[in-house]
């Protein structure tokens, strides 16, 4: 039985629910790391913070507490208000991967992901889990999808929602979340090299939590 579970990969390939659904299928906890970015993203939108000045982002970090509670789904608090919800509005979405490609950020996050997720068996979903959050992790999944696929899913979730964003504008910023991600400095977005890949654009969310959950308990 494999106890730390990593899934990495873009944005739409499915990562939040297919890592939430193992994680309660296993009875494990479950982390969704780029939830800390966003409610960092978010202070700074709040503040007015210029993510060009290093003693403002420096200042910022002293002032932020991020908690995260898996009562009734995933709850996220900052500074020991919910934010659950405004952490996915499109506003964070256009600024969250300039966020993260701030070293200072990404370091000041890292203990809290480690934390968290040693705390006891956890899958843990993001960017760079498998090769720089917890490269001890024993199975490591990267999931993948094209991107017409991932902003199609991105659109409908945000359309649920009520948020009235056409499909061009989200397969944009998709696309334009890709590239950042994967070609910033600290921690790209990259395969671990001992990471399973699994394509989900042609799969249900059951059966690429299945093949997992099979990994999981048998590999
Ligand atoms: O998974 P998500 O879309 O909620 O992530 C939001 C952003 O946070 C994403 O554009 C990249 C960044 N991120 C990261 O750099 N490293 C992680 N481990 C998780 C997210």
């Amino acid at each position: 039985m494999k106890k730390y579970i990593a899934i990495d990969g873009p944005a739409g390939a499915g990562k939040s629910t297919v890592a939430r659904k193992l994680a309660q299928k296993l009875g494990y906890l479950y982390l969704d790391t780029g939830a800390l970015y966003r409610a960092v993203t978010l202070y700074a939108l709040q503040h007015g913070i210029d993510l060009g000045d290093l003693s403002q982002i420096r200042d910022m970090l002293s002032r932020i507490t991020i908690s995260l509670e898996t009562n009734q789904g995933l709850q996220v608090f900052l500074n020991g208000e919910e934010v659950t919800k405004t952490i996915r509005s499109p506003q964070v979405d256009r600024s969250v991967s300039k966020v993260a490609e701030i070293k200072m950020v990404r370091d000041f996050l890292r203990e809290t992901q480690r934390k968290i997720a040693l705390s006891r068996p956890s899958v843990v979903e993001g960017r760079d889990i498998g090769t720089v959050i917890l490269p001890e992790a024993d199975l490591k999944i990267f999931l993948t999808a094209n991107p017409e696929t991932r902003a199609h899913r991105r659109w409908l979730e945000l359309r649920e929602k009520g948020d009235c964003v056409d499909y061009k504008s989200v397969l944009k910023n998709i696309l334009e979340r890709d590239t950042i991600d994967s070609s910033r400095a600290h921690a790209p977005l990259r395969k671990a090299n001992d990471a399973i890949v699994i394509d989900t654009s042609f799969l249900t969310i059951e059966e690429v939590i299945n093949k997992i959950y099979a990994l999981a308990i048998n590999g």
